[in-house]
């Protein structure tokens, strides 16, 4: 479907998010011939550096996150004569003047990208509609954090919701936007083959993980406030979870898919104190080695509180109560500083009832199906084959669908594909406020544990998979993380 006129108006436009992502994700689009020749990109600045100066700071801070083979003069040219710069003080109404000046016919799809701290969200949602900003065919995108807890969420989803519908809104999870999660939809529900034995008479347990090398680097003013729970958890692994564990939705439509992924949230079991502390493990990064080099401890890294007890790990087993999960552990695990960088989702069936062969039923491993979304994105199916030769003798091999390798078609990243979703007006990958909540709701009470009872982080060596105890916390069960067995 081919895209109508719009004016984007990134708020946040020289920040990171925009220099780093969202411009080379426009232009990427522009390169492909998506954007129709008219639409514009107005980033919206405090600084009023005026346009030329602004151009410039685009060809420094965003043009090297632009993949090489699609540039040249041509098209970096015309993509920047669709960037209109606009200074103004987001939180002053009386400073709008430039982009209502900026906005073409209200009739053309208009975005509002608050790639802005959330304190200002209802500000500008405020300021855009005291001046008249806010038309039918206007949408806002609010990018994370969204809320610190269920309060401030709440807050953000009744102040946006004053000025913008329901369906006008955008929140955006970026692990939506990433391949594998939707081809995790369509292996799903697509194929006859997982549905009968995605339950819990088959699957005995499913983990994901999100590891990163990185540490915090330069983020630390928001990171330390924030940590793992808040910035990984809550948003990007339990999204993935209600991909993994939703009921099959009706159609693809959003509220369809958005209904199903509420119902898990709502039915994640509660935490308890004791079972808090049994299955909950956070931690902190120290000095260490990633990839042959040596790197500070999270209190050492650059702005870093000395005694501070923010995690940058955490790990956790989550239950669903429901006919299908009852009983399935979920073992959820996100960390800096890791051995690795990857994500996957790794879902592992039961074992063999009884082995018909010459080898007792505990040589055989059991299936397990990964999804991999980073590094390499891709599904690998393990199986028992029968090694070559004389004999009968089992053991592991895999099916192995490698996207990148099957499809040749050139990869959209997360961002380009969102933003293409919200220009076309399609809501299915971001999330609706109601789901917001929920993860909020389920998330809080183990932020006022950990507050209530000062609870310090473990700390853990840098390029490590995280403390011994995230370790521990999923042995209890007889199991290992797949990365350790
Ligand atoms: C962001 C977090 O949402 O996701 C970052 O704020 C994290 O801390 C990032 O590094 C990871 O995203 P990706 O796509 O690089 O795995």
């Amino acid at each position: 479907m081919a895209l109508t006129d719009f004016d984007l108006v990134l708020f946040g436009g020289s920040g990171d998010l925009a220099m780093r992502k969202l411009l080379p994700a426009m232009y990427a689009r522009d390169v492909a011939n998506d954007l129709p020749p008219t639409a514009r990109i107005i980033c919206v600045g405090r600084q009023d550096s005026g346009q030329d100066a602004f151009l410039k700071m685009v060809e420094t801070n965003s043009r090297p996150h632009i993949k090489a083979s699609t540039m040249n003069a041509a098209t970096w040219s015309k993509f920047c004569a669709r960037i209109v710069y606009v200074s103004l003080n987001a939180s002053d109404a009386n400073t709008y003047a430039p982009l209502v000046e900026a906005l073409r016919d209200p009739e053309l799809t208009r975005v509002y990208y608050l790639a802005t701290p959330p304190h200002l969200f209802a500000l500008i949602c405020d300021n855009l509609e005291e001046n008249g900003l806010v038309t039918p065919n206007s949408r806002v995108v609010l990018e994370k954090p969204l809320g610190r807890d269920l309060a401030s969420a709440k807050q953000i989803n009744a102040e946006v919701g004053k000025v913008f519908q329901e369906s006008q809104i955008y929140r955006i999870d970026h692990y939506l936007g990433k391949e594998t999660v939707q081809n995790l939809m369509a292996l799903r529900f697509g194929n006859i083959l997982f549905e009968p034995l995605w339950r819990r008479e088959w699957i005995s347990d499913v983990q994901i993980t999100i590891a990163e090398k990185l540490g915090v680097g330069n983020r630390m003013g928001y990171y330390d406030t924030s940590g793992a729970l808040r910035d990984m958890l809550q948003n990007h692994l339990l999204q993935l979870l209600c991909i993994v564990a939703m009921e099959p939705p009706t159609s693809i439509a959003p509220d369809a898919v958005r209904d199903e992924k509420l119902q898990v949230l709502r039915s994640l079991k509660k935490f308890t104190p004791t079972t808090l502390a049994q299955n909950i493990v956070r931690g902190q990064y120290r000095a260490g080695h990633v990839d042959g080099a040596t790197v500070p401890s999270y209190r050492d890294e650059p702005d870093a509180p000395q005694h501070s007890r923010t995690e940058t790990f955490v790990a956790m087993k989550a239950e669903i109560d429901t006919w299908r999960w009852a009983g399935v552990p979920f073992y959820l695990r996100t960390g800096k500083r890791m051995a690795d960088s990857l994500a996957e989702i790794v879902v592992r069936f039961k074992q063999i009832p009884h082995s018909i062969f010459n080898q007792p039923t505990s040589s055989f491993q059991p299936n397990c199906l990964v999804i991999r979304l980073q590094p390499d994105e891709g599904l690998s199916l393990n199986l028992m084959a029968k090694t070559p030769g004389e004999g009968m003798r089992l053991k592991p091999a895999e099916l192995e669908l490698d996207f990148r390798e099957s499809f040749k078609t050139p990869r959209m990243d997360a961002y380009e594909r969102l933003l293409l979703d919200v220009l076309r007006g399609q809501l299915t990958l971001f999330m609706r406020g109601d789901e917001l909540e929920a993860a909020w709701e389920w998330v809080e009470p183990i932020l006022e544990n950990w507050e209530q009872n000062d609870n310090a982080p473990i700390p853990y060596t840098a390029g490590t998979w995280g403390p011994a105890a995230a370790s521990a916390l999923i042995g209890r069960d007889g199991l290992q993380w797949r990365e350790e067995a």
